[in-house]
């Protein structure tokens, strides 16, 4: 049989801090330290402990060519070969199921920059709650807690070698620009018209035009940029109030311009999902569509392979798309809304995504302003 090591594997010197309570009766000093071995690998999607002989092991078995078991038994002892083997962090060509090597397989297909494939996995969330779990404070409460932030704006070099520009002129693009606003008091009964979520979904996620590039290589052309024209962000729905679409989660297909069914939900079910997806920030909840940016990382990984700033560019484009579906739902008369502060995992199962080859980034959604303004929103005419 023949072993490798796993494609990537970080191991990270992990401090746990605590109260050493004996410490705090006997009058001393109370913050205890422990330091750990903490193995970070993508693939296996959670994170190991392990003892430093198994660190120096692992330093010496390399993650591209296969090698004799034998030969790592002999240099290792079996015992330590087969405790990395157990783990996932070692992987054999072995004929029985390896759930660990077919993940590993997979994050090899993609083409991940190994920083930015530990970094995706490992900053996913399941099962937060900002409000709860992690308490989403006020800007007052920020300001006790760390003083008065840095200012919004900043001058460099010599302030008397300024040129003061002209004021800007009208456009036609300023009706959308200074009424755009992240909206957190959703109507919970209006629905959002089909036509207005049509052009929302055309105009940000559509293909507006197709170019054919080279031999089979398609690109579309959008509204938004796309690093290397490749449009990998796709759009994925949940949709809880758009008459004649019942409620539920769907596929946006780019060029097809429709709405592929993945699951019907009561509307209590697609309630409920919605705030396990945007980590129970209950002000978004109502929005009667939220929208979920997941990128087909392969998509732009094909040219950007083993790159360090294709993960960059992912966030970006997504980044971008969500304005323009702010902009789009301004230009329907209502708000809209990005959160990058989800639940991944929860997301992931909903549509049956696979985090090393289909990455969420962000969530946005619009609908229909509320009465009042229970949650703060940054509006012009205030
Ligand atoms: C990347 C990104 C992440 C955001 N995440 C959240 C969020 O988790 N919760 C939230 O209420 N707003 C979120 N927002 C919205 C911002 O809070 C909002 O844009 C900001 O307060 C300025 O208000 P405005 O959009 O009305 O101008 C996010 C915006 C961006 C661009």
């Amino acid at each position: 049989m023949k072993i490798r090591r796993c494609a990537v594997l970080f191991i990270e010197p992990r401090e746990d801090l605590g109260i050493d309570w004996t410490a705090l009766f006997s009058g001393a000093g109370a913050l205890s330290a422990s330091l750990r071995w903490v193995a970070l690998a993508p693939h296996l999607d959670r994170e190991t402990t392990i003892d430093a002989a198994q660190v120096a092991a692992l330093g010496t078995i390399g993650q591209t060519a296969w090698i004799d078991r034998q030969d790592a038994d002999g240099r290792l002892g079996a015992a330590m070969v087969d405790s990395l083997l157990a783990l996932g962090l070692l992987l054999d060509d072995g004929p029985a199921e390896n759930p660990a090597r077919e993940r590993d397989t997979v994050l090899r297909a993609q083409h991940w920059r190994p920083l930015s494939a530990a970094a995706h996995m490992f900053s996913r969330w399941d099962g937060m709650e900002v409000d709860k779990g992690m308490h989403f404070p006020s800007f007052e409460e920020l300001v006790q807690a760390y003083g008065t932030p840095p200012p919004p704006a900043i001058g460099r070099g010599d302030p008397d070698q300024a040129i003061k520009l002209p004021r800007p002129a009208s456009g036609p693009l300023d009706a959308q620009l200074l009424q755009r606003y992240t909206g957190r008091n959703y109507d919970p009964e209006a629905v959002l018209p089909l036509d207005v979520l049509a052009r929302l979904l055309q105009r940000t996620f559509g293909a507006q035009a197709e170019r054919m590039l080279a031999q089979e290589a398609m690109v579309f052309k959008k509204t938004s940029p796309s690093a290397g024209g490749l449009h990998p962000t796709e759009a994925y729905v949940l949709a809880q109030r758009v008459p004649g679409v019942t409620p539920g989660l769907y596929h946006y297909h780019a060029l097809n311009h429709a709405l592929e069914p993945l699951a019907a939900l009561d509307p209590a079910e697609a309630s409920e999902l919605a705030r396990q997806f945007v980590a129970d920030q209950h002000w978004f909840v109502d929005a009667p569509v939220m929208v979920v940016m997941a990128a087909r990382v392969a998509r732009n990984f094909w040219k950007y392979r083993n790159h360090a700033k294709a993960h960059r560019a992912l966030m970006l484009d997504a980044g971008h798309l969500s304005q323009t579906f702010y902009l789009l739902a301004t230009e329907a008369g209502m708000p809209g809304f990005v959160t990058a502060a989800v639940n991944e995992k929860a997301i992931e199962r909903a549509f049956g995504l696979d985090p090393l080859s289909d990455a969420v980034v962000a969530v946005c959604g619009c609908g229909v302003a509320g009465a009042g303004q229970t949650t703060l929103e940054l509006r012009y005419e205030q």
